[in-house]
């Protein structure tokens, strides 16, 4: 059977995390040479890779850059340039968490939140979609949340930088669309990964309560869902938030 993503090349953010990994991993087994993206390598991380890497038969390297470095950023993507296998697939993945009630919530926590899960999201689509636009192709997933769209007490900074991902998803996917490049997000419910750790557990509980499944998502249910959308299987699916919510009605 044809791999959903045969020699593709996909540049995947927050590699390190617990949906990251399974981004890695569900892509790699897909038949997609991956540009891993970490903040930091280590030996455990390396060795993982190498594993994944002998048993898919895909190049799997990891690209270590700060995303608020934008310098940094920059020497990244002149790196994967230099071996000359362009990015069919960028999967905007990092980001932080955060939780506060808005008079708890300073604007430098605000602003640190928006660098991270919003103004370098942007510029690593700018970057990476001049390139794509020149090949006239190319799939970008921008992983957003339920929080961009519920406004739970408590979620002002996290919630209000994952919306502004979504819109700028709508923006640029109309943007880019004459390029042939698609745009979409996708807003996971409260997924099983250490970003759990900077939860409310009252919180955690409410939230699962509100789906109809009765629990968190697993890091490959939202990875499957990047799958179809990085693959051609969703080749008339532009500028959507795809809500991987667990069947949560209100
Ligand atoms: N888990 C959930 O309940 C949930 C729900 C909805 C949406 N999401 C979204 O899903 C995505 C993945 O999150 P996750 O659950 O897998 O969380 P995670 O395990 O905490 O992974 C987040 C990753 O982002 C990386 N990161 C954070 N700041 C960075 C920076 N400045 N530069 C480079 N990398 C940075 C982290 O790197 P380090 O490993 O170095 O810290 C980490 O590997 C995020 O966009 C998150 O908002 C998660």
């Amino acid at each position: 059977m044809q791999l959903m993503l045969n020699r593709k090349v996909a540049m995947i953010t927050g590699s390190h995390g617990g949906i990251g990994r399974s981004l890695v991993q569900v892509f790699a087994e897909q038949g997609a040479d991956i540009y891993a993206c970490v903040r930091q390598t280590d030996e455990a991380f390396e060795q993982w890779i190498r594993e994944l890497s002998d048993r898919t038969g895909r190049s799997i390297r990891s690209v270590c850059f700060d995303l608020t470095d934008s310098e940094a950023c920059k020497l990244a993507l002149q790196e994967i340039n230099v071996r000359q296998t362009p990015i069919d697939i960028l999967v905007n993945n990092a980001a932080v968490a955060q939780g506060s009630l808005l008079h708890m919530t300073s604007l430098k926590e605000l602003r640190m939140v928006f660098d991270v899960n919003f103004f370098a999201q942007i510029a690593l689509i700018q970057n990476v979609s001049r390139q794509m636009a020149r090949r006239r192709s190319g799939s970008i997933i921008n992983i957003s949340s339920m929080a961009g769209l519920c406004a739970d007490p408590g979620s002002l900074a996290y919630g209000a930088s994952k919306a502004a991902l979504n819109h700028a998803t709508r923006v640029i996917a109309a943007e880019l669309a004459s390029f042939n490049i698609r745009v979409n997000a996708i807003a996971p419910n409260v997924t099983d990964t250490k970003m759990l750790d900077h939860m409310d557990p009252t919180v955690i509980e409410k939230i699962v309560a509100r789906t109809s499944v009765h629990r968190c998502a697993q890091p490959e249910e939202i990875a499957k869902v990047a799958l179809f959308l990085a693959s051609d299987l969703s080749s008339y699916i532009n500028g959507q938030i795809i809500r991987v919510d667990g069947g949560q009605f209100f």
